[in-house]
């Protein structure tokens, strides 16, 4: 298979990380007789350096003509310390997201056997987890009008707006998902208090009773969901929310598998598939060697899976991933006394993928 792959890498530890999910893509392609080719664009504060915009034009059309796009991570702190800044590399982000129609984020959160220990919760509790989050993407107070200040200054507003279709193309995704996964999707709403969370409520209960009926479909206020998730992650499959609420679960997840660095995500849409790690671009991390590649070689198992159809390759990358955790081919997040550099545990998993294919061929 030919396949071309947006790089989009970014800032902080971004470029690092990605770098070894490509070593990765490669070892894929070697070994089960595929070709990708890459092409790199700028974006967060990188791009705003070179360019004064955080998602320029160029970078869009390369997403534009690409299969798929790997994506590392950005921010810097020049702009986390500056709330005056105009211009903020989030802002490109939000501004892709938008652009290339990515409406359903897709976080699974799964517990490692090896790392049960590593996680801040009690073995007990997050053993077996194994959920994923379907998060709205484009919708909701994030890019809600109108927003902004008052004329004095002393007064700053957004909104939050969703309309039916937009709660109904990601919640078919969630549907279709829990199908094949234990079939339950519980809707993360706060629809005691809000409006949009009402209308969620029922769009979601009738497109449900229409179409996914064989579904099982609960519902949870977002305040009891983040309380349940780290009391009884065992109880989620398929959690659906909007654009905020899932953001907040989403990282609150993370510590169930013992480590932000080892979780990836999607985001899907209108036909193309962004993949990219769940942590930021730990500036204090960048260009050490440190930061944990495992999340962002991940998202690259998903991008096989979701963007290509490459299942057996996916599941290849994630063997070899696990392989890696349970021989201590580990950075230090996950084991301070005994761990690896970035590069080595790329290197490594590399290798593992090929050795792999070996053995099957
Ligand atoms: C995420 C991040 C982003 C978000 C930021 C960087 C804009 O936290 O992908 O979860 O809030 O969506
Ligand atoms: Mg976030």
């Amino acid at each position: 298979m030919k396949k071309h792959i947006a790089l989009l890498s970014g800032d902080g530890i971004g470029p690092e990380v990605a770098k070894q999910a490509v070593k990765v893509l490669n070892a894929v392609a070697d070994s089960f007789g595929h070709e990708f080719t890459y092409e790199e664009g700028l974006v967060g504060a990188v791009a705003i350096d070179e360019t004064g915009d955080p998602f320029p034009d160029s970078t869009y059309q390369v997403c534009k003509k690409s299969d798929a796009v790997l994506f590392g991570a950005i921010g810097d702190p020049k702009y986390d310390n500056d709330p005056t800044a105009k211009v903020r590399p989030e802002q490109g982000l939000l501004r892709m997201r938008k652009m290339l129609g990515l409406f359903a984020n897709i976080r699974p959160v799964a517990s490692y056997k090896i790392l049960e220990e590593a996680s801040p919760l009690k073995n007990h509790i997050v053993s077996g987890t194994d959920f994923v989050v379907f998060r709205e993407l484009t919708g909701g107070l994030y890019f809600g009008q109108p927003r902004g200040r008052s004329e004095d200054g002393k007064t700053a507003f957004e909104t939050s707006v969703y309309t039916d279709e937009e709660i109904i193309r990601i919640s078919k995704l969630a549907f279709e998902a829990a199908r094949k996964r234990r079939n339950k999707v519980t809707l993360v709403d706060k629809a005691n208090v809000l409006v949009t969370s009402r209308l969620w409520r029922e769009v979601v209960t009738k497109f449900h009773k229409e179409h996914f009926a064989d579904v099982e479909l609960d519902f949870l206020f977002v305040d009891n969901a983040a309380m349940q998730i780290i009391l009884n992650p065992r109880n989620f499959d398929v959690i659906l929310t909007e654009n905020l609420f899932g953001d907040i679960v989403t990282d609150e997840a993370s510590v169930i598998a013992g480590s932000l660095g080892l979780l990836p995500s999607a985001s899907m849409g209108s036909g193309l598939g962004l993949y990219e790690p769940i942590h930021g671009s730990y500036p204090q991390a960048a260009g050490q060697n440190i930061a944990n590649p495992m999340a962002s070689i991940l998202s690259a198992a998903m991008l096989l899976e979701m963007s290509f159809d490459l299942v057996e390759e996916a599941n290849a990358v994630r063997a070899a991933v696990e392989e890696a955790m349970n021989t201590g081919i580990v950075t230090k997040d996950i084991n301070p006394d005994k761990f690896l550099g970035t590069e080595e545990v790329g290197d490594k998993i590399a290798e593992m993928v090929k050795a792999k294919s070996r053995q099957k061929a």
